[in-house]
């Protein structure tokens, strides 16, 4: 006989009664065991076949062995509560005809029944989750909405990087906010109601100290780093010049070529924290730098001044990686910056009389979608030459033909009418020509009480060491390199100047 049979009487007209197993709390906790189990299995394999770890792969496990334990917690709770009912005589849960005759059978239906919701389940939730973690999911399935960030970034230095390893962080606080941020999105998109452009700076990105420097070692002497800059101007000949430039990184050592030393050291020998009262945080009103010796300088705004009281109340961010490198992984490129690189590539000729300049107005013109940009532009760039160069297209087919098409490729990969993305709308801050930049902080109305600007000299930041057509040879000094002979109007620039008061990286710098 039974052992569980139970020791009171058993009711008439039941011969056997299943075991004290067979009850509804026992059957749940044996199906949540089961899923979970079929969980780390699944996560197992995966790991196994696929190589590829998940995401808060460490907190799924964990939520999977926490349902294994609460299905085998309930399993026996449940066996405790129906051998109790029995012993005060109550009649067995389970006792159907033929889950009373055929145990077994019953026992196996159960199973198969757990097993298949616990199986569709699982995969599909499984399934689910690891597609939203993905690249193509962040960048594609919203096609139209994140293209520009999607193009961009495989574009970019970090092609490589997973969107979550920069949008989102490690541990279950990130997941739910990322999940429920997302489902947000989603619906967003599925109400076509969200932001054209999607707003910049993101204010709940994840901290640069959990990200970049998990790959760039922030004290890293990096020192000087040279660029060579190859630059059109806009005349008929499209006359190319170079600049040599040697940029001052620097880092933790301080050399005697490099006071301080270099622009990395901001990060690592002061905090700097600022306000901004402008939501793009491309105007700074207001910064603190504490040193390592405890000193503190307050600098002002002093042609849009901030009031004590506002201080006081408005919300400070201290100066991070992201405050210099806004753009990482989605870079959107100026049309000077583009048809420049385009030409000296040769993919745009140079033999086309004022290509630089045709090319720039082309692109910098407003479109509503990218197939009347393309047509647009082959249009705009026809009707100036046949009216300008008569028989210039037909007597170089081919040389017009390809530059036409990069024009409209470099429109393709840089512009993105649908969402408004572009340039105008994503400030880079490394630099200080096209936007603010470093001169959002290093101008010359930005003083302490007393009256000293936080601008540097052109030369602490950077040095040039030859410019022109020929950059092969240079007479400078590594202490000071030499003035700026500013293209086009061969005027000397070494003193405080706005750049981007005329230039805007379109074509508002030609007119
Ligand atoms: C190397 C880190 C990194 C990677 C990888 C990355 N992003 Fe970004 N993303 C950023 C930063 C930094 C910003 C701008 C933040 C700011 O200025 O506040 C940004 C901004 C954005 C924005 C807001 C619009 C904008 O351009 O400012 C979207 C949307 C976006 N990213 C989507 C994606 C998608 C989709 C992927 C993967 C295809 C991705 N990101 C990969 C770092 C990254
Ligand atoms: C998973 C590792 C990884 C992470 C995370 C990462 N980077 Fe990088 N980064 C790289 C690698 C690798 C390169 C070099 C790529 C190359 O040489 O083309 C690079 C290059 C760069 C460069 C120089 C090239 C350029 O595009 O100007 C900068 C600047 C940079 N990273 C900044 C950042 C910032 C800021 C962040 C945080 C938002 C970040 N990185 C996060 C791996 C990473
Ligand atoms: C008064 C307006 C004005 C100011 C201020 C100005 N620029 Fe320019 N810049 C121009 C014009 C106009 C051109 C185009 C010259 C040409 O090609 O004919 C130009 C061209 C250039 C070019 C060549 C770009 C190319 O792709 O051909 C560089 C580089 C440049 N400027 C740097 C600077 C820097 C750096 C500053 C600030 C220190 C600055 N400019 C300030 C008007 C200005
Ligand atoms: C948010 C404001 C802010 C921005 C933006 C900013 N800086 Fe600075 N920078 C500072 C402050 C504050 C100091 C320290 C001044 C002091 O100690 O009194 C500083 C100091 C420096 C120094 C001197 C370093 C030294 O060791 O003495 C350099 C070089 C420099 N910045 C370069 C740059 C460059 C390049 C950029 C743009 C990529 C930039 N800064 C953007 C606020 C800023
Ligand atoms: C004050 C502005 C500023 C801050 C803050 C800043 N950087 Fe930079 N960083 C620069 C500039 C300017 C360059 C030179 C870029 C260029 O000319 O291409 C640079 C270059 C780099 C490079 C490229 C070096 C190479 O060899 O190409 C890396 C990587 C980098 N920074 C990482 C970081 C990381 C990580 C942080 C945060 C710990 C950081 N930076 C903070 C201004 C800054
Ligand atoms: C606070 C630091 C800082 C100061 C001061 C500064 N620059 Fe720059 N400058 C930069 C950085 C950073 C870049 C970007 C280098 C790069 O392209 O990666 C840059 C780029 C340039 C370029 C190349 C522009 C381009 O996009 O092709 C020119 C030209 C230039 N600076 C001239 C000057 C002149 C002239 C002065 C003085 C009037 C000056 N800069 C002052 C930091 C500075």
């Amino acid at each position: 006989m039974d052992d569980d049979s139970p020791s009171t009487p058993i009711k008439k007209g039941t011969s056997a009664q299943p075991r004290a197993i067979f009850n509804p709390m026992s059957v749940v906790g044996f199906a949540l065991a089961l899923f979970g189990g079929l969980g780390e299995v699944f996560i197992f394999l995966n790991n196994l076949f696929s190589g590829i770890s998940l995401n808060y792969q460490g907190v799924v496990v964990m939520l999977f062995m926490l349902v294994i334990i609460i299905g085998l917690v309930l399993v026996g709770i449940g066996y405790w509560l129906e051998k109790n009912r029995r012993k005060s005589g109550r009649e067995a849960s389970f006792s159907g005809e033929t889950l009373v005759r055929h145990p077994i059978l019953a026992l196996m239906f159960a199973v198969g029944l757990t097993a298949a919701t616990a199986i569709v389940i699982g995969t599909g939730s499984y399934q689910v989750y690891h597609m939203t973690e993905s690249v193509e999911f962040c960048g594609q399935l919203c096609h139209s909405v994140m293209n520009p960030e999607y193009t961009t970034y495989h574009n970019s230095s970090h092609a490589r990087v997973k969107c979550v390893e920069c949008h989102i962080g490690e541990g279950a606080d990130w997941f739910v906010r990322a999940k429920i941020s997302g489902m947000r999105q989603i619906y967003g998109v599925l109400a076509n109601d969200y932001p054209k452009p999607i707003p910049t700076p993101i204010h709940n990105l994840r901290p640069a100290r959990e990200t970049c420097e998990k790959c760039h070692w922030p004290g890293k002497f990096i020192g000087f780093k040279e660029k060579i800059l190859t630059y059109y101007q806009s005349d008929e000949k499209n006359t190319q010049r170079k600049l040599r430039l040697l940029v001052k990184i620097g880092g933790e050592e301080e050399t005697a070529l490099m006071k301080g030393s270099g622009i990395h050291f901001h990060m690592l020998s002061r905090k700097v924290e600022y306000i901004s009262r402008s939501p793009d945080r491309q105007k700074i009103d207001y910064i603190k730098v504490t040193r390592t010796d405890n000193s503190v300088s307050e600098y002002l705004d002093t042609d849009n001044m901030i009031t004590d009281e506002e201080i006081k109340n408005s919300e400070r961010r201290i100066m991070d990686c992201l405050d210099c490198h806004n753009r990482p992984a989605h870079k959107f490129r100026t049309p000077m910056k583009t048809v420049n690189a385009s030409m000296k590539q040769g993919l745009i000729s140079t033999d086309i009389p004022q290509i630089k300049l045709q090319a720039v107005i082309a692109l910098d013109t407003d479109y509503k979608t990218t197939p009347e940009a393309v047509t647009g532009i082959g249009n705009a760039l026809r009707n100036f030459y046949e009216k300008n160069y008569p028989g210039f297209i037909n007597n170089h087919p081919k040389k017009w033909l390809t530059t036409v098409e990069e024009i409209q490729a470099i429109y393709k990969r840089s512009i993105f009418p649908e969402m408004k993305a572009k340039w105008k709308v994503y400030p880079d801050n490394i630099g200080h020509r096209d936007w603010p930049g470093c001169f959002r902080c290093h101008n010359e109305n930005t003083k302490t009480k007393e009256g000293k600007a936080l601008y540097q000299a052109c030369n602490d930041c950077h040095l040039i060491l030859a410019q022109g057509e020929d950059i092969s040879k240079s007479n400078a000094d590594f202490v000071s390199g030499l003035p700026f002979n500013h293209p086009g109007n061969d005027e000397i620039l070494d003193e405080y100047t706005d750049c981007n008061d005329c230039h805007d990286g379109g074509k508002t710098v030609y007119e």
